[in-house]
């Protein structure tokens, strides 16, 4: 394995990813880690980030120098690399003047690190200070117009830096960089698949829980269910899901959860049916953020019911992520976010926190998924609101008008998925505008429902664009909502992209 260093660099975690990619196992730990720690992972190769301070800032980062002694090969990178030249001897200076974007690389020694690599190639720069000359025992391995040591080392030591991005697609070569530095420098192999991730996981798992009582609270979603899944078979009986069915799933979801957990992995399993409980809190409730609110705070108190008649409970199980990890800085603590996915968890209940993939992003999330065998409709589930069906029901959420959307969001999904483009799409859904309008139904006239239909792309939710769903897809959505659905006289194609509009309607 492999430890990156963290300095607070924008692109910290794209080093992991990276690194990843090269089916090399890594973990991000912030640059106050003790060296002890750091060689306790035993790992074969230590990379360090960049990051927005100086090197001559009073209270800069910086690492124990001992760290360059221990025969554990080094690449800094950005701030890394100043830092290193800084400590080992070297000469830093900054003008002021930030460089930043696209610069040619004049490549000086096309061995070892940059083996492969053309006399000129491009890469990315952002930086404020500069390496102006290298320490003792280093070679200038690489120059730009700007920077005069664009890339150092010390091959003895193994000791390399660059002062540009590896990590970033436009440092075309980056990868080839990465794979040198990893494969020939550090002597990693490339093996690290998603099974030896599950061995290593429940290995981990094991360790942290020692003989204590788990619990985890299962929202339906891939990550709760790979967490829930991997920690079930570290520990077996000793964890407890609870899964709080607050009434406002897609068709068949809530059932799909207790059969999977139940059935499939024979876990142990606290089934809540809340649907009466939330709907007579949401009664008379039109505002959106007010369903959000009355849904979330309900949920935990549910939760904590179930949670209190469970006795002794040491640890929550959470499906966090690596970029939530990022996104919240590499805090430790135990205090659960309260806008976590299932709509927010107690932020009193301060029990120790299992976060098994916290060190995954979503696709190899996914992969371990599969890996463990949970079933498809799982493991590629689209991204659905903590809220649910309330917050695509505008206005009053009833039982009639859930039952409605629930059918026409099935018609929805079957019809993407049959046209085999359920992959592809970020998120595809029904919505209920509460609506109604006129139309005609063999000789009658019908005042009915409107359903709108929506489908978007997106890469993390913060962006979209509608779908340009194929005619004959939209016609079969269309004709079967009105035929099946009662209720239903029209259908009506959501066409805007986020922004102006958001994904969801509430
Ligand atoms: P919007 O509608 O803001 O949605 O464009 C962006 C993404 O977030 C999801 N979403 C939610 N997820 N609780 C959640 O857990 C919520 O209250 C919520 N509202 C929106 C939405 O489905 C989309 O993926």
């Amino acid at each position: 394995m492999v430890v990156v260093l963290d300095f607070g660099g924008q692109y910290s975690h794209l080093i992991a990813r990276r690194i990843r990619e090269l089916k090399v196992f890594c973990e991000m730990l912030p640059y106050t880690a003790p060296l002890a720690e750091i060689k306790a992972k035993k790992p074969r190769g230590i990379i360090f980030s960049g990051g927005p301070a100086s090197v001559y800032q009073p209270g800069a980062p910086a690492v124990d120098p001992a760290i360059y002694e221990q025969g554990i090969p080094v690449l800094g990178i950005c701030y890394g690399m100043q830092l290193m030249a800084r400590q080992l001897g070297g000469r830093v200076a900054g003008d002021g003047r930030r460089e930043y974007g696209k610069a040619t690389l004049e490549v000086l020694d096309r061995e070892g690190l940059f083996q492969g690599l053309e006399a000129s190639e491009q890469c990315w720069m952002s930086h404020g200070d500069r390496v102006e000359a290298p320490p003792p025992g280093f070679a200038v391995l690489a120059r730009t117009e700007q920077v005069p040591v664009a890339a150092m080392g010390d091959g003895k030591r193994k000791l390399y830096a660059v002062q540009f991005h590896p990590e970033v697609v436009h440092t075309p070569k980056g990868q080839d960089i990465l794979r040198r530095f990893l494969f020939d420098i550090c002597g990693c192999h490339g093996t690290w698949t998603m099974d030896s991730f599950v061995e290593q996981a429940v290995a981990e798992v094991r360790a942290r829980a020692g003989d204590g009582r788990v619990l985890c609270a299962l929202s339906g979603g891939v990550d709760s269910s790979v967490a829930a899944v991997l920690v079930h078979r570290a520990l077996g009986d000793r964890l407890t899901c609870v899964f709080v069915d607050h009434g406002l799933l897609r068709r068949g979801e809530a059932n799909q959860v207790v059969r999977t957990f139940r059935e499939q992995f024979h876990m142990q399993l606290v089934y809540v049916d809340a649907g009466e409980r939330f709907l007579s809190r949401l009664a008379g409730v039109t505002d959106p953020e007010r369903k959000r609110k009355l849904i979330g705070a309900e949920f935990i108190r549910v939760f904590e019911e179930e949670a209190g008649k469970l006795g002794r409970v040491d640890f929550l199980v959470q499906g966090t992520l690596y970029p939530d990890v990022v996104e919240s800085g590499t805090a430790t603590a135990a205090v659960i976010k309260s806008h976590h996915n299932v709509g927010g968890l107690p932020e009193n209940m301060r029990l120790e926190l299992i976060e098994p993939l916290r060190w995954l992003f979503k696709d190899e999330v996914r992969q371990v998924g599969v890996e463990l065998g949970l079933p498809e409709e799982v493991v590629w589930r689209q991204p659905f609101p903590g809220p649910g069906l309330a917050v695509r029901i505008l206005g009053e959420v009833t039982a009639d008008k859930l039952a409605l959307l629930r059918e026409a969001d099935a018609v929805v999904r079957e019809e993407i998925r049959r046209a085999g483009l359920h992959r592809q799409i970020w998120q595809y859904f029904a919505v209920l505008p509460n609506l109604r309008s006129v139309g005609v139904m063999g000789d009658e006239r019908t005042y009915a429902h409107t359903v709108a239909v929506r489908a978007i792309h997106s890469h993390d939710g913060m962006t979209a664009d509608w779908v340009r769903l194929p005619y004959d897809v939209l016609e079969r959505i269309s004709s079967r909502i009105v035929n099946e659905v009662p209720g239903v006289n029209r259908v009506v194609y959501d066409i805007t992209s986020k922004p102006p509009s958001t994904i969801e309607w509430e």
